[in-house]
């Protein structure tokens, strides 16, 4: 755990209290809303040395400490994504702080493009197992060996069980699939998607995977979720967006919501 993380993760009970952070969540694209149901404190990030600016709109840069459901959350607001400066490890100091401030589990939400038709625009689907399509590695130049991370298992099953039977009793549809890492910030081309495809991954993004990997490699338990916001590149006539994204994310967004709110909240 790096000196700073220390450092912040102080700042941070100071001013938001003292008491363990159980879970924390890294909010998507046009999934901010979750933020304001927080009991809690925010902190702009700007206040946080070190953390991202997260200059995409859409994403709301406040990490938000307090009370979801039943449980004390650290809420990200916002992400860097590598595609604004070039760092994969962008995220490492948001989650070793969340680390620092006792959490164990984190909650990974993005908005993608799919590639299953039978996950269209507006479905949720529970991220199962990734594919790095990007190559990038936010471990790079970490010295230790601990950096020889297993990624077996990252998406951890007792956590996706626990979802699935929250979707079952919520009545909303939560299929599992295989979650692909693209650098962005362009688009993929329909032959890239093409490709993707027949590599096995059901969704699009350009998210979420480092962070898993930063995860891990910090012993947290991940559960990933995609809100898909449209068919990928060439899968129908739609034409593809940020602005569309944004706009699509809030059909998936309240589904969400609930499924979290009722992982969060125990009986
Ligand atoms: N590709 C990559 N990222 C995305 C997409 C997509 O189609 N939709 C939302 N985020």
């Amino acid at each position: 755990m790096s000196k700073n993380a220390e450092t912040l993760a102080a700042l941070i009970r100071e001013r938001a209290g003292s008491g363990p952070v159980e879970v924390g969540l890294v909010l998507g694209s046009g999934l901010g809303h979750l933020a304001d149901k927080v009991d809690g404190v925010a902190i702009p990030y700007e206040q946080l040395d070190g953390f991202p600016h997260a200059g995409v709109s859409g994403h709301n840069a406040n990490l938000v400490i307090g009370t979801l459901g039943t449980t004390r959350v650290a809420v990200f607001g916002g992400r860097e994504h590598y595609y604004e400066a070039g760092r994969a490890d962008a995220m490492r100091l948001p989650l070793e702080v969340l680390k620092a401030l006792g959490a164990d589990r984190l909650i990974l939400t993005n908005a993608a493009g799919s590639m299953r038709q039978d996950i269209p625009p507006g479905e949720l689907m529970q991220i199962t197992d990734h594919i790095n399509f990007s190559g990038l590695n936010p471990l790079i130049g970490e010295k230790t060996d601990a950096r020889f991370v297993p990624m077996g298992g990252a998406y951890d099953a007792d956590m996706a069980e626990a979802f699935q039977q929250i979707a079952a009793r919520e009545g909303i549809t939560l299929k599992p699939g295989i979650y692909a890492w693209y650098s962005g910030p362009s688009f993929e081309t329909p032959a890239e998607i093409r490709a993707i495809r027949t590599l096995g991954a059901d969704a699009v993004g350009m998210s979420t995977v480092p962070e898993v990997i930063l995860a891990r490699f910090l012993g947290l338990r991940v559960a990933g979720f995609s809100t898909v916001t449209n068919m990928a590149q060439g899968l129908s006539d739609e034409a593809i967006s940020h602005e569309h994204t944004k706009a699509m994310a809030p059909l998936g967004a309240e589904k969400l919501e609930k499924l979290v709110l009722g992982y969060l909240t125990r009986d």
